[in-house]
């Protein structure tokens, strides 16, 4: 097993005295699906932020392979967003004014994307509607097409935050199960967010946040398969 991201003794404190996050360690397993549950307001979002490099901690640190990342200065840390790793979320963030193609293409980084747009699209069943602006899409095409702006690079790691949480049954299904291709076919490691149990018991490990603590961290050796999860 080798470790992409740990996080040591992350405490997160806004300007009040409460503690968003207290203390929290974990490490993530490099190429594994893993899933962040917990009640609302327990702190999962500013977790996942803090992994990502789009918020520091108040204390503690985060290493992405060898860099600790709450260290990087905003070049660095530029870098590390733009080339190591891709974030999604439950809005889909895509600019109305460009088609579903300009819109992936904006996630590609000056050296040059590592996917082609065409494999991409065909991949997230998007190539059909290339040419379309976000306004003429479905909220799961949307999606799909900001999947494939987060991915272009492939990067190491994906960040999903909720990013099924505004798509119906049928969408939310495939999503799931496109993400698990991409994790098991390119090997990248995604991380992902949800209050739906049912995706849960698909991934390799849920950890449970509640209060700003890890109360639960469970390996799953037999994750269920997309194609047999039953939906709440
Ligand atoms: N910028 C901020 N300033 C002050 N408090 C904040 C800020 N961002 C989040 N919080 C507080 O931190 C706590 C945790 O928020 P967070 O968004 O991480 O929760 P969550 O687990 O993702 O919840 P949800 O499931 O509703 O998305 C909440 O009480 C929230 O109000
Ligand atoms: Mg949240």
């Amino acid at each position: 097993m080798k470790t992409i991201l740990s996080v040591n003794k992350v405490t997160k404190q806004y300007r009040s005295n409460e503690l968003i996050l207290k203390e929290v360690s974990l490490e993530i397993e490099e190429g594994s699906f893993t899933v962040i549950i917990g009640p609302s307001g327990s702190g999962k979002s500013t977790l996942l932020n803090i992994m990502s490099g789009l918020q520091k901690p108040s204390r503690g640190s985060v290493f992405f392979g060898d860099s600790d990342i709450t260290r990087f200065n905003e070049h660095e840390l530029a870098d590390f967003r733009r080339l190591d790793i891709g974030q999604i979320f439950q809005q889909y963030l895509l600019l109305s004014h460009l088609t579903a193609e300009e819109n992936i293409r904006l996630g590609v980084p000056g050296s040059g994307g590592a996917f082609s747009v065409q494999e991409l699209a065909e991949l997230l069943d998007i190539a059909d509607v290339l040419d379309q602006y976000p306004g003429q899409l479905s909220g799961g095409q949307q999606q799909r097409v900001a999947i494939a702006r987060a991915l272009i690079k492939k990067p190491r790691m994906l960040f999903c935050d909720e990013a099924t949480g505004a798509l119906d049954e049928k969408n939310s299904r495939k999503v799931i199960s496109l993400l698990h291709q991409i994790c098991a076919k390119y090997g990248v490691t995604v991380l992902f967010i949800t209050h739906n149990n049912e995706i849960a018991s698909t991934a390799d490990r849920v950890i449970t946040i509640k209060d700003g603590v890890v109360v639960k961290d469970i390996p799953h050796k037999n994750p269920i398969p997309v194609d047999q999860m039953s939906w709440d």
